[in-house]
């Protein structure tokens, strides 16, 4: 969206008008998701803590997103792990299905990172990221 970006400036990455829920959007090659939970702005990564799927599909649930594939809820505001379990029981065997699988080959339990969160603030109806130096 913008050109010859400063580090550590905060980009411009979608309109607040006409905005509710989530959307996604690209930053620096990275996929973000843009929260909206009753009028405060989030930004965090798109990419689940377990294995990288896109939480685009994923409900909100007040401050938590639940990942679409096991069911991992986040919090939005901190991007720590809120519930392991999930609230659809189909999601919960899903994921104890993967456990089992793995222990039974002997692999490492895939371990459950926090989301990356990102700073935002909104200027003139416009919703800006600040990216993490690299
Ligand atoms: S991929 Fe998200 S909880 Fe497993």
């Amino acid at each position: 969206m913008a050109e010859n970006i400063e580090e550590n400036e905060y980009i411009p990455v979608a309109s607040l008008e006409d905005f509710t829920g989530k959307i996604k959007v690209e930053v620096q090659n990275e996929e973000l998701l843009i929260i909206n939970v009753r009028g405060e702005i989030y930004a965090i990564s798109d990419r689940c803590g377990h294995m990288g799927v896109s939480l685009f599909y994923g409900e909100l649930d007040g401050y938590n997103i639940e990942c679409p594939l096991h069911g991992t809820q986040f919090n939005v505001q901190t991007g720590e792990v809120a519930n392991l379990e999930s609230r659809k029981p189909k999601l919960k065997f899903l994921k104890d299905d993967l456990d089992a699988l793995l222990k039974g080959l002997g692999l490492p339990l895939v371990k459950i990172k926090p989301l990356k969160i990102y700073k935002v603030k909104v200027e003139n109806g416009v919703i800006k990221v600040k990216m993490p130096k690299v």
